[in-house]
């Protein structure tokens, strides 16, 4: 049974009928008197509780049920079936990022065509103005999906109850969970002139997070009128020029203002027209323009007294608002949505595709394993970092299967207290202090930027034989000046007898280490020389194993947003490549949200990165190579790693980047 139930009436085609609609549903709603903090638990976290309680559910409490009235009837929430994810919405036409988000075709077509069928979303009002907003964003929503995927709407429910009318336990989420950071709160700008009493506060969008890099001061400037931007003017040198939309690029403006010296750029919309997500195009991207720039509504009485020869003067404020978003999980606990980098319903999909991934991993722990617990919610911070030694269950060599499952979560419950940045996190293993295995890296993962949700599933069967000794002890760590993070860990044994019909699986016995990287300039490929191996009997399968991850940044981008390419040569003639063609691409990590990267983090998650993204396990690279070994007799073969740039040897003329890898062949039996 679904948790989402959605009463059907008639639909209902004009705002006048909504009204009365509304007004017998609020008479007739029941209230739901339970809260979140009576009837729930915690879910997953069970981290401090909040320090002000009584403020309302946190992120990870069950969600408790609700009814709202929608213009098609009524939608109500029940805990307990565990099928779809909800995404709450609340709308506030005071905000220029939220316009644009239900008024641009691309983003309303990438919820209709993206919205993952196992999600719901549940569309409110923040003001008076309620059931003429959610009218108006149904209606959007309508002309795009009748053009290609009408099925979404059934699953996009529009309450016409102000948020501040509800009376149910959502008000208290969306004005007590912080709304910080990107495109939350109201942006607005100032203007000001002698002549009126009051200043003028309009909403404003400002251009594409990273094509603009610049931030408006909040000094006052004077503000000067240039036409359509489209062409150099010489007199809105130090001041913000006011441009109108159309006659040329946004690229266009910016830069003909940037070169006349402007301290910014202001573009108002013509009338009727909605504000836009300002963003170059194509090559564009690659000149940078050192200027703010943002987009407004024409506003008469600017346009008038600057006309007319009047001073005007612009200013740029921020206004706190109660949040935009929130979600509830397959599982029904309640989650915040991360960063919305620009006006987008992908990042509705992508927090839903990570529901997905997350009911599905939730499913595949519950496959019988035996389990030993390596970290329980310890915190890893400093040199240290997290460490523990367990014992292995008994007779661990006969499992053919070994998961790491992992987590990173924060030391409150809210996004705000995870760590900044994406930094690599290792695992490393030692079972027999004197044994050459000791203290090799066994998983590897990036955190995410300011997100606490990570969970992931590492398949790391084939390095079992570091494992040499019952008694292991294991350390996660990374840079030791990160901020802290809690971590899980738990060593998942299993037999997995499918791969290899009817045959015993092989199993492998031993593991030899080969290359690891280093910086990535010129001498790269000269510290490497190639290794000389004979295949122990009784291999009867070889395989390649390398986790290889780029970092830091050269001119060109090398290695994070570079495309590297890794190199195994065996005997000379089998070229074993793995190429990292993803990255730099500005959304190459969104494309592996399904598979658990962690969607919405701070920073710029979404580009595709050299072997990894932010918030995701590293995926070990693995070859079969048996047949490309002389396997029989004690023959020997050779294998010479080589990492190269554009197919070439790297040749960095700043600072290089740098690889970490970890190689291995593996022997198996
Ligand atoms: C939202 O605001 C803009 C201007 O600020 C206005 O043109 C538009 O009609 C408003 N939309 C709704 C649904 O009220
Ligand atoms: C803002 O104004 C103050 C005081 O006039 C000045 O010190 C400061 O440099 C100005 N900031 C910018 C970014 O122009
Ligand atoms: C208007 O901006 C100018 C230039 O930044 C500044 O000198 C002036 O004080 C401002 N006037 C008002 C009324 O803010
Ligand atoms: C756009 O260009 C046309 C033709 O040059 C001009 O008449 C019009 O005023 C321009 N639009 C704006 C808003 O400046
Ligand atoms: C902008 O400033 C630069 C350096 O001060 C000056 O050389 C240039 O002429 C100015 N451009 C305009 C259009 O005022
Ligand atoms: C896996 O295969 C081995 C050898 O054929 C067999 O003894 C064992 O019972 C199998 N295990 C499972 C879970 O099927
Ligand atoms: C080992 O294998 C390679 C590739 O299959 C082959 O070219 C080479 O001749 C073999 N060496 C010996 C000594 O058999
Ligand atoms: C990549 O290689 C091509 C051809 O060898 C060369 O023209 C190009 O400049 C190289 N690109 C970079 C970024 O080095
Ligand atoms: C291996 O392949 C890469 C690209 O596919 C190529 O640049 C390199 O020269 C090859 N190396 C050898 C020794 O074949």
């Amino acid at each position: 049974m679904s948790p989402l139930r959605s009463g059907k009436m008639d639909s209902l085609p004009s705002e006048a009928s909504a009204l009365f609609l509304l007004l017998l549903i609020v008479t007739a709603q029941e209230a739901s008197g339970r809260t979140a903090q009576e009837g729930g638990s915690h879910h997953r976290h069970r981290n401090p509780p909040s320090p002000q309680p009584g403020a309302g559910p946190e992120p990870g409490d069950l969600a408790a049920a609700f009814t709202v009235p929608t213009l098609d009837g009524k939608f109500s929430y029940e805990p307990g079936a565990l099928k779809e994810s909800l995404i709450i919405h609340a709308f506030t036409n005071k905000s220029g990022f939220l316009e644009c988000l239900w008024s641009s075709e691309v983003s309303l077509s990438s919820l209709v065509e993206g919205l993952p069928d196992s999600s719901q979303v549940l569309v409110l009002s923040q003001d008076d103005s309620a059931v003429t907003d959610v009218l108006w964003m149904r209606e959007q929503l309508h002309r795009v999906a009748m053009r290609s995927r009408k099925e979404v709407l059934a699953r996009v429910h529009f309450c016409p109850l102000p948020v501040f009318a509800l009376g149910n336990w959502i008000p208290g989420v969306l004005y007590f969970w912080g709304c910080v950071g990107r495109n939350c709160g109201l942006s607005q700008a100032v203007f000001t002139s002698d002549g009126w009493k009051m200043p003028i506060v309009v909403k404003r969008l400002d251009a594409r997070y990273d094509w603009l890099m610049e931030r408006w001061s909040s000094n006052s400037s004077r503000l000067v009128g240039a036409g359509d931007g489209c062409e150099p003017s010489a007199s809105v040198g130090g001041a913000v020029a006011w441009v109108s939309e159309g006659n040329c690029s946004f690229f266009t403006k910016v830069q003909s203002m940037a070169k006349s010296n402007a301290s910014g750029v202001l573009v108002y919309s013509l009338p009727g027209n909605p504000l836009q997500d300002m963003n170059c195009v194509g090559d564009e991207c690659n000149v940078p323009l050192r200027i703010p720039a943002a987009m407004v509504h024409m506003e008469v009485s600017v346009a008038q007294a600057l006309q007319s020869g009047q001073k005007v003067n612009i200013s740029f404020q921020a206004t706190p608002s109660p949040n935009f978003f929130f979600s509830i999980d397959q599982q029904g606990a309640l989650a915040e949505m991360g960063w919305f980098l620009y006006p987008s319903f992908s990042f509705f999909n992508w927090q839903a595709q990570w529901f997905e991934f997350s009911a599905g991993l939730q499913l595949k722990l519950q496959s019988p394993a035996e389990v030993v617990c390596v970290f329980d919610e310890v915190r890893m911070q400093g040199d240290r970092g997290a460490v523990a030694a367990v014992t292995l269950p008994s007779e661990w060599w006969n499992f053919d299967t070994l998961e790491l499952d992992a987590s990173l979560s924060c030391p409150g419950r809210r996004d705000t207290s995870c760590a900044q940045w994406d930094h690599t996190v290792q695992l490393f293993v030692c079972c027999d202090p004197l044994s050459p295995y000791c203290d090799t890296e066994l998983g590897r993962w990036i955190t995410a930027f300011r997100r606490g949700t990570g969970h992931w599933l590492t398949d790391v069967s084939p390095l079992m034989p570091l494992l040499d000794r019952n008694k292991c002890t294991f350390t996660m760590k990374t840079v030791p000046w990160a901020m802290p993070w809690i971590v899980s860990l738990k060593l998942r044994f299993s037999v997995n007898n499918q791969t290899d019909y009817g045959v015993e699986k092989l199993r492998p016995f031993r593991v030899m280490s080969l290359y690891s990287g280093g910086t990535f300039d010129k001498n790269y490929n000269k510290r490497y020389s190639p290794v000389k191996f004979p295949v122990p009997p009784p291999t009867k399968k070889v395989e390649l194993y390398a986790v290889i991850t780029g970092h830091g940044s050269d001119e060109n981008s090398c290695g994070e947003f570079c495309v590297t390419s890794h190199h195994f040569l065996i005997n000379s003639v089998f070229n074993n490549t793995h190429v990292f063609d993803s990255a730099g691409s500005p959304l190459g990590c969104t494309m592996l949200v399904k598979d658990g990267a962690v969607p919405n983090e701070h920073g710029t998650w979404l580009y595709g990165r050299g072997g990894w993204c932010d918030g995701l396990q590293v995926n070990p690279w693995r070859v079969d190579v048996t047949k490309q070994l002389n396997v029989s007799g004690f023959e020997s073969n050779t294998v010479i790693y080589f990492g190269l740039f554009n197919g070439s040897d790297p040749n960095p003329a700043q600072e290089p980047g740098y690889i970490i890898m970890s190689s291995f062949l593996v022997f198996y039996k």
